[in-house]
């Protein structure tokens, strides 16, 4: 299975794929593309011997004209699936929709819960007890996707958003790679807006 890997930043999910696929994993990372220049995740890619590449933003551009751009990167590295792990960007509904069922995203909340940005501080602020982390695969509409794993953890009455975003990061250095792993295994699909693993609806 050809993992594609999309990062905007530090790319700590993205060391976590590639660290899972070095034995003998289902999969190889095949690519890493960011949108950002000094994304450290690319100095990850790079060590790991991973192609990167860098699909720069032109603010003057749209982002249908990005999103083409980027379409392109990806076709050149022909991804089984896509993983969006902390890409900072929202996709066109065209490019959503033509990898529907095989682009995940890892969200830092218990969907449905805190979509959007500043999770971890949402969700101190609403005095929860719980929070945590969501893999979903992608749709259109933003952090809707079907759920197909969360991570929880607790939410603790001294906390700070530092904390609790450490916390949470490393579940999802748990359970991303381990969806990646069910998608490559062939056990993972998205059917009728739902996410079925081993042919169960989750
Ligand atoms: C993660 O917390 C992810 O959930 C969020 O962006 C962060 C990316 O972290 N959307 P990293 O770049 O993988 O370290």
């Amino acid at each position: 299975c050809r993992v594609l890997v999309l990062i905007s930043g530090n790319g700590s999910n993205l060391q976590a794929i590639m660290d899972q696929a070095l034995p003998k994993a289902p999969y190889q990372v095949v690519g890493v593309i960011s949108n950002k220049a000094d994304a450290y995740g690319l100095v990850r890619a790079r060590a790991a011997g991973i192609a990167s590449h860098y699909v720069m933003v032109n603010p003057e551009e749209s982002r249908a004209d990005y999103d083409l751009r980027l379409s392109e990167a990806i076709e050149q590295l022909q991804p089984d699936l896509i993983v969006l792990a902390g890409f900072m960007r929202i996709l066109s509904d065209e490019l959503v929709k033509a990898y529907q069922g095989r682009m995940i995203n890892i969200h830092p909340s218990l969907l449905p819960k805190f979509t959007g940005l500043h999770t971890h501080q949402r969700a101190i602020e609403a005095g929860e007890q719980e929070h945590g982390a969501s893999v979903h695969f992608v749709t259109p509409t933003l952090d809707a996707g079907p759920v197909i794993l969360q991570a929880k953890v607790p939410v603790f009455d001294d906390d700070t958003v530092e904390l609790l975003a450490e916390r949470v990061h490393e579940q999802e250095h748990a359970i991303l790679p381990l969806v990646v792993k069910w998608f490559a295994e062939g056990r993972l699909k998205m059917l009728d807006g739902k996410a079925w693993l081993d042919n169960q609806p989750l």
